[in-house]
């Protein structure tokens, strides 16, 4: 069977973050779109942590916030049914996880099927999971990075849309190479959401093509 293709439609799009600490991927994404650079709006900033710096801050910015806690649910699945009523609720078009340290279900990943996006601190496949940027320097390997891709049921496994490589360097700590790394993810990802709304974001399969 031919491989699905999937468009992202080019329209004034409603933005959901969920985040789980500081939040500076959201905010570079919400600056964008102030600015004027994505054609979108943040709708909603979602926390599993009730005390996220990232939620703070989307409060500050006059954006409406949601904490819900984890705990008084019975099961992860009731959680995520929750979340995705929210989602429904508001129309949500586009789901940004930006730090969100909760693994999304199989059910929320495909009722939102090419509607979710992640940005992960290496160059997927390699190093998906935790500490990946010290498993990087521990691993030898040259380059590490950021990736941008869609969310699918397999963990740090769905189609790619954008990577920026970043070579690591003799005296790299963990904290260095996050920096760096964190510099191209704040370029990466508003760029990702800016061509999702443009209209010229192509999946085919596994594959992802962006129309000029
Ligand atoms: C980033 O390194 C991102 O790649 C990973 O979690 C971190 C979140 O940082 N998924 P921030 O909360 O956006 O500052």
């Amino acid at each position: 069977m031919a491989d699905e293709i999937f468009v992202s439609p080019k329209k004034h799009g409603r933005i959901m973050a969920l985040l789980s600490g500081r939040g500076s991927n959201f905010i570079k994404i919400h600056d964008a779109v102030r600015a004027g650079d994505i054609d979108a709006e943040i709708v909603l900033v979602f926390s599993n942590k009730e005390d996220a710096p990232g939620l703070r801050i989307a409060r500050e910015r006059g954006l409406e916030t949601l904490f819900l806690n984890s705990k008084l649910y019975p099961d992860k699945e009731e959680y995520d049914r929750e979340i995705i009523r929210e989602t429904r609720r508001r129309e949500i078009d586009l789901i940004c996880l930006a730090g969100y340290m909760k693994v999304l279900t199989p059910s929320f990943c495909d009722a939102f099927k090419h509607r979710i996006m992640n940005i992960h601190p290496a160059l997927l496949p390699s190093f998906p999971g935790l500490h990946v940027q010290q498993k990087a320097i521990d691993w030898g390997v040259r380059f590490s990075g950021c990736t941008v891709h869609f969310v699918a049921a397999e963990v740090d496994m769905g189609p790619i849309i954008l990577q920026a490589a970043v070579p690591i360097l003799r005296d790299d700590t963990e904290e260095s190479l996050s920096a760096r790394i964190l510099i191209e993810e704040h370029k990466i990802y508003p760029e990702a959401v800016r061509l999702y709304f443009e209209g010229k974001i192509e999946v085919h399969g596994r594959r992802v093509f962006i129309r000029e």
